[in-house]
Protein backbone atom coordinates (compact mmCIF):
# COMPACT_ATOMS: atom_id res chain seq x y z
CA UNK A 1 0.00 0.00 0.00
CA UNK A 2 1.53 3.38 -1.22
CA UNK A 3 0.99 5.92 1.93
CA UNK A 4 2.18 9.34 1.69
CA UNK A 5 2.28 12.37 4.54
CA UNK A 6 1.17 15.89 3.92
CA UNK A 7 2.05 17.62 7.06
CA UNK A 8 1.92 21.21 7.60
CA UNK A 9 0.53 23.99 10.20
CA UNK A 10 -2.94 24.31 8.53
CA UNK A 11 -3.80 27.28 10.38
CA UNK A 12 -6.57 27.11 9.52
CA UNK A 13 -6.65 24.27 6.73
CA UNK A 14 -7.70 26.46 3.21
CA UNK A 15 -9.12 24.85 0.06
CA UNK A 16 -6.05 24.80 -1.17
CA UNK A 17 -4.90 22.32 1.06
CA UNK A 18 -7.80 20.16 0.33
CA UNK A 19 -7.09 20.37 -3.16
CA UNK A 20 -3.16 18.97 -2.51
CA UNK A 21 -4.91 16.25 -0.46
CA UNK A 22 -7.57 15.14 -3.03
CA UNK A 23 -5.03 15.29 -5.79
CA UNK A 24 -2.51 12.86 -3.58
CA UNK A 25 -5.39 10.34 -3.33
CA UNK A 26 -4.79 9.61 -7.06
CA UNK A 27 -1.16 9.13 -6.63
CA UNK A 28 -1.54 7.59 -2.81
CA UNK A 29 -3.57 4.91 -1.44
CA UNK A 30 -3.72 6.54 1.62
CA UNK A 31 -2.52 10.36 2.97
CA UNK A 32 -1.72 11.35 6.26
CA UNK A 33 -2.66 15.11 7.27
CA UNK A 34 -0.51 15.04 9.76
CA UNK A 35 -0.65 18.56 11.57
CA UNK A 36 3.23 19.81 12.35
CA UNK A 37 4.46 22.30 14.86
CA UNK A 38 6.51 25.07 13.45
CA UNK A 39 8.65 27.39 16.17
CA UNK A 40 8.31 29.79 13.55
CA UNK A 41 4.12 30.35 13.99
CA UNK A 42 2.28 30.99 16.35
CA UNK A 43 -1.03 29.68 15.82
CA UNK A 44 -4.69 30.66 16.28
CA UNK A 45 -6.34 27.19 16.08
CA UNK A 46 -5.26 24.79 18.68
CA UNK A 47 -3.80 21.13 17.25
CA UNK A 48 -7.25 19.91 18.48
CA UNK A 49 -9.66 21.90 16.46
CA UNK A 50 -7.27 22.03 13.12
CA UNK A 51 -7.80 18.03 13.48
CA UNK A 52 -11.26 17.81 14.11
CA UNK A 53 -11.63 20.32 11.01
CA UNK A 54 -9.84 17.67 9.00
CA UNK A 55 -11.72 14.84 9.99
CA UNK A 56 -15.22 16.93 9.19
CA UNK A 57 -13.94 17.78 5.97
CA UNK A 58 -12.73 14.13 5.33
CA UNK A 59 -15.49 12.29 6.87
CA UNK A 60 -16.58 10.39 3.86
CA UNK A 61 -12.82 9.92 2.79
CA UNK A 62 -11.59 6.34 4.96
CA UNK A 63 -8.07 6.88 3.14
CA UNK A 64 -7.33 10.21 4.63
CA UNK A 65 -5.91 9.96 8.07
CA UNK A 66 -5.82 12.97 10.49
CA UNK A 67 -2.99 12.79 13.02
CA UNK A 68 -0.75 15.36 14.96
CA UNK A 69 2.53 15.58 16.04
CA UNK A 70 5.32 17.50 17.82
CA UNK A 71 8.83 16.68 16.49
CA UNK A 72 10.51 15.54 13.33
CA UNK A 73 8.12 14.58 10.49
CA UNK A 74 11.13 12.70 9.53
CA UNK A 75 10.82 10.69 12.44
CA UNK A 76 7.07 10.51 12.51
CA UNK A 77 7.92 8.87 8.90
CA UNK A 78 10.29 6.72 10.70
CA UNK A 79 8.06 5.32 12.99
CA UNK A 80 4.81 5.24 10.99
CA UNK A 81 6.64 2.92 8.01
CA UNK A 82 5.71 6.21 5.58
CA UNK A 83 8.08 6.48 2.68
CA UNK A 84 6.45 9.77 0.95
CA UNK A 85 6.21 13.29 2.23
CA UNK A 86 3.68 15.11 -0.23
CA UNK A 87 3.73 19.26 -0.14
CA UNK A 88 2.16 21.79 -2.22
CA UNK A 89 3.89 24.37 -4.47
CA UNK A 90 2.52 27.68 -5.13
CA UNK A 91 5.56 29.60 -6.49
CA UNK A 92 9.25 29.78 -7.22
CA UNK A 93 10.05 30.73 -3.59
CA UNK A 94 7.65 28.12 -2.21
CA UNK A 95 9.80 25.85 -4.38
CA UNK A 96 13.11 27.06 -3.09
CA UNK A 97 12.18 26.90 0.90
CA UNK A 98 10.45 23.34 0.14
CA UNK A 99 13.50 22.02 -2.14
CA UNK A 100 15.88 22.86 1.21
CA UNK A 101 13.36 21.45 3.71
CA UNK A 102 13.36 18.10 1.63
CA UNK A 103 16.94 18.09 1.20
CA UNK A 104 16.96 17.71 4.96
CA UNK A 105 14.00 15.35 5.55
CA UNK A 106 16.35 13.31 3.29
CA UNK A 107 19.32 13.86 5.23
CA UNK A 108 16.93 12.73 8.36
CA UNK A 109 15.79 9.93 7.37
CA UNK A 110 17.30 8.16 3.72
CA UNK A 111 14.29 6.08 3.07
CA UNK A 112 11.78 9.01 2.40
CA UNK A 113 11.26 10.78 -0.61
CA UNK A 114 9.31 14.17 -1.38
CA UNK A 115 6.86 15.01 -3.53
CA UNK A 116 6.11 18.01 -4.82
CA UNK A 117 3.00 18.97 -6.53
CA UNK A 118 2.27 22.43 -8.03
CA UNK A 119 -1.04 24.33 -6.54
CA UNK A 120 -3.96 24.61 -8.17
CA UNK A 121 -5.03 28.09 -10.05
CA UNK A 122 -7.66 28.65 -7.32
CA UNK A 123 -5.13 28.56 -4.43
CA UNK A 124 -1.62 29.95 -5.78
CA UNK A 125 -1.94 33.17 -3.85
CA UNK A 126 -3.75 31.71 -1.04
CA UNK A 127 -2.20 31.37 2.52
CA UNK A 128 -3.65 30.59 5.84
CA UNK A 129 -2.16 33.28 7.43
CA UNK A 130 -3.98 35.81 4.62
CA UNK A 131 -7.15 33.63 5.71
CA UNK A 132 -6.72 34.22 9.60
CA UNK A 133 -6.00 38.11 8.63
CA UNK A 134 -9.31 38.67 6.46
CA UNK A 135 -11.39 37.00 8.94
CA UNK A 136 -10.11 39.24 11.85
CA UNK A 137 -10.88 41.73 10.04
CA UNK A 138 -14.61 40.55 9.19
CA UNK A 139 -13.54 40.11 5.57
CA UNK A 140 -15.60 37.48 3.26
CA UNK A 141 -13.28 34.47 3.43
CA UNK A 142 -15.56 31.58 1.95
CA UNK A 143 -13.76 31.96 -1.38
CA UNK A 144 -11.05 30.10 0.83
CA UNK A 145 -11.61 27.97 3.04
CA UNK A 146 -14.19 24.85 2.95
CA UNK A 147 -17.62 25.90 5.15
CA UNK A 148 -16.54 24.42 8.66
CA UNK A 149 -13.38 26.02 8.73
CA UNK A 150 -15.41 29.25 7.92
CA UNK A 151 -17.50 28.43 11.17
CA UNK A 152 -14.93 28.10 13.32
CA UNK A 153 -13.21 31.52 12.70
CA UNK A 154 -16.15 33.12 13.23
CA UNK A 155 -16.30 31.47 16.84
CA UNK A 156 -12.62 32.57 16.83
CA UNK A 157 -13.46 35.85 15.90
CA UNK A 158 -16.33 36.36 19.06
CA UNK A 159 -13.62 35.23 21.27
CA UNK A 160 -11.12 37.62 20.48
CA UNK A 161 -13.48 40.21 20.28
N1 LIG B 1 -2.86 26.02 -0.77
C1 LIG B 1 -2.99 26.93 0.20
N2 LIG B 1 -1.98 27.34 0.96
C2 LIG B 1 -0.80 26.79 0.74
C3 LIG B 1 -0.58 25.83 -0.25
C4 LIG B 1 -1.69 25.45 -1.03
N3 LIG B 1 -1.60 24.54 -2.00
N4 LIG B 1 0.70 25.47 -0.23
C5 LIG B 1 1.27 26.18 0.74
N5 LIG B 1 0.36 26.99 1.32
C6 LIG B 1 0.60 27.97 2.38
C7 LIG B 1 0.06 27.62 3.72
O1 LIG B 1 -1.26 28.07 3.85
C8 LIG B 1 1.02 28.32 4.63
O2 LIG B 1 0.66 29.67 4.74
P1 LIG B 1 1.14 30.58 5.97
O3 LIG B 1 2.63 30.64 5.93
O4 LIG B 1 0.50 31.86 5.72
O5 LIG B 1 0.67 29.89 7.23
C9 LIG B 1 2.35 28.23 3.87
O6 LIG B 1 2.00 28.07 2.53
C10 LIG B 1 3.20 27.05 4.22
O7 LIG B 1 2.73 26.47 5.37
P2 LIG B 1 2.71 24.94 5.72
O8 LIG B 1 2.42 24.08 4.54
O9 LIG B 1 1.82 24.78 6.87
O10 LIG B 1 4.19 24.72 6.03
P3 LIG B 1 5.04 25.41 7.15
O11 LIG B 1 6.15 26.06 6.43
O12 LIG B 1 4.30 26.23 8.11
O13 LIG B 1 5.50 24.18 8.00
C11 LIG B 1 6.19 22.03 8.43
C12 LIG B 1 6.14 23.18 7.47
C13 LIG B 1 5.14 22.06 9.53
C14 LIG B 1 5.93 20.82 7.56
C15 LIG B 1 7.61 22.08 9.01
O14 LIG B 1 7.77 23.20 9.84
C16 LIG B 1 7.91 20.82 9.78
O15 LIG B 1 8.23 19.83 9.16
N6 LIG B 1 7.80 20.86 11.14
C17 LIG B 1 8.04 19.73 11.98
C18 LIG B 1 9.48 19.75 12.50
C19 LIG B 1 10.44 19.28 11.45
O16 LIG B 1 10.40 18.15 10.98
N7 LIG B 1 11.35 20.18 11.08
C20 LIG B 1 12.40 19.89 10.14
C21 LIG B 1 12.03 20.28 8.75
S1 LIG B 1 13.37 19.94 7.65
Amino acid sequence: MRRALFPGTFDPPTNGHVDIINRSLRIFDEVVVLISVNYRKECLLTLDERKALFNKIFKDECRVIVDSYDGLVADYAREHSISFIVRGVRNISDFSYEFEMSLNNRTLNHDLDVVFLPSGSKSLITSSSQVREISRYRGDISAFVPECVLSLMKEKNKVLD
